[in-house]
């Protein structure tokens, strides 16, 4: 096992009915700013909840925060929290929404340009407080200090790690997620499962326990997804799903063993040219991360096979082909579809993106081994 620190100071509320608690997690005298996107959160009765619950206190509201959130339109808010004298901020909705308020809370006292924090790594001294209420499960950004943003002008896409943005709080009430189209109930499934591949499958640091988290979770999320895309009413499933994706991202699966993360970083490449979701994005990258990775992944890959999918007949490579087959069919059992081509996608994006990997000396991977190369025949392998 390797070493780690492990630390997490966000307060989890959940369970059904809990937005109303809202109230005793903000201090009476904040004057409070509430983020949310393109107004699901109206409809569903979401907002209705969280004013009646504020009933008191003093905020304002910053709606139109975009799936995958703009640098152009968080800016905008920074500015009105700034003239506003806004000193708590509650996020209302998926991981754009926490991440881009996450944002906001680290840009409101940043001296410069905070695009500096994403493409500098700038040190951040200091930020706003903030509160969650998640409305669907995906990111695990309602119990982590971290964030992706996009700059439409140069359409790039990158991740931030600012200890002091975890949330003061999230509230989790699975029954918000009745309202999810069928397309975004699916996408958090795929998120939640690459969270754990990128946590797990890489290679064996005697470090059991932390397998058999991942793999707990890689089960439940094959046995529980299914009925919970099939009906996001489904209370109790979308309660496992909610409570997995919140475990899958918080710092636990990931201590004492070495990370990947090469699928995120490639997927946010694909999002940042084409607006494609990000789960969407994991489906397609990550069996190809699998399948070119194979040698390094070896005993990893036949361990997920063999415990996750019941894959343990054959030679090696054919139990990791099938492996890698059945992790291709769980997606798409899902609905979500696994190929570039399925999205008009080709070698121009896949040039694009290995030449923005070799213009940045990126190299991907638990080995940083996979270069900008390994990149290409990932994607290749994925037409
Ligand atoms: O805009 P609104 O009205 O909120 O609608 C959203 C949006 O259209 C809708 N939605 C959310 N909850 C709903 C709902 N519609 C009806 N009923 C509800 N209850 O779903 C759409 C997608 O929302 P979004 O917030 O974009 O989804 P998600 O949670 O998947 O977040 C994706 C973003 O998080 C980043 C991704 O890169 C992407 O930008 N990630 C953040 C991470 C983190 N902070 O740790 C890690 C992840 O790997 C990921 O990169
Ligand atoms: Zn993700």
């Amino acid at each position: 096992m390797n070493n780690f620190n492990f630390y997490n100071p966000t307060k989890v509320i959940f369970g059904k009915g809990n937005i109303e608690k809202l109230s005793q997690e903000i201090p009476a005298e904040a004057k409070i700013m509430i983020t949310y996107g393109g107004g699901s959160i109206k409809n569903n009765g979401v907002y209705k909840q969280i004013v009646t619950a504020l009933e008191g206190f003093d905020f304002i509201e910053f709606g139109g925060i975009e799936p995958n959130p703009k640098y152009e339109t968080l800016m905008k808010a920074v500015e009105i929290v700034r003239n506003e004298g806004v000193d708590f901020l509650l996020a209302v909705g998926g991981g754009s929404i926490i991440d881009g308020t996450k944002f906001i809370a680290a840009a409101t006292y940043f001296n410069g340009d905070p695009w500096d924090i994403l493409t500098k790594g700038t040190e951040v001294t200091k930020a706003l407080p903030l509160g969650v209420v998640l409305t669907i499960p995906a990111t695990g950004s309602e119990m982590n200090a971290r964030g992706v943003i996009t700059k439409i002008a140069t359409k790039e896409k990158f991740a931030f790690y600012i200890p002091l943005i975890a949330p003061k709080f999230s509230i989790l009430d699975p029954s918000v997620a009745a309202s999810l189209p069928v397309k975004q109930a699916a996408n958090g499934v795929v998120d939640i499962f690459s969270h754990i591949i990128e946590q797990y499958l890489t290679y064996d640091v005697n470090h059991p326990l932390n397998d058999r988290f991942a793999e707990a979770i890689l089960i439940t999320l094959v046995e529980e997804g299914p009925k919970y895309v099939a009906d996001t009413s489904n209370y109790d499933a979308a309660a496992n799903i909610m409570w997995a994706a919140t475990m899958a991202l918080n710092g636990l699966v990931g201590s004492g063993v070495p990370v990947d993360w090469s699928s995120h970083r490639i997927g946010h490449e694909i999002t940042a040219l084409n607006n494609i979701d990000h789960g969407i994005t994991l489906a397609i990258v990550m069996p190809g991360v699998m399948s070119i990775m194979r040698k390094e992944k070896k005993d990893k890959l036949l361990q997920y096979g063999q415990r996750v999918f019941n894959v343990s007949n054959g030679d090696e490579q054919s139990r990791i082909d099938e492996t890698i087959n059945k992790t291709v069919a769980f997606f798409q059992s899902l609905g979500v579809k696994t190929r570039l081509s399925d999205y008009n996608l080709g070698e121009e994006t896949i040039n694009i993106i290995v030449q923005r990997f070799k213009d940045r000396k990126t190299v991907l991977g638990e080995h940083n081994n996979i270069t900008p190369e390994k990149v290409r025949e990932i994607l290749l392998d994925r037409l």
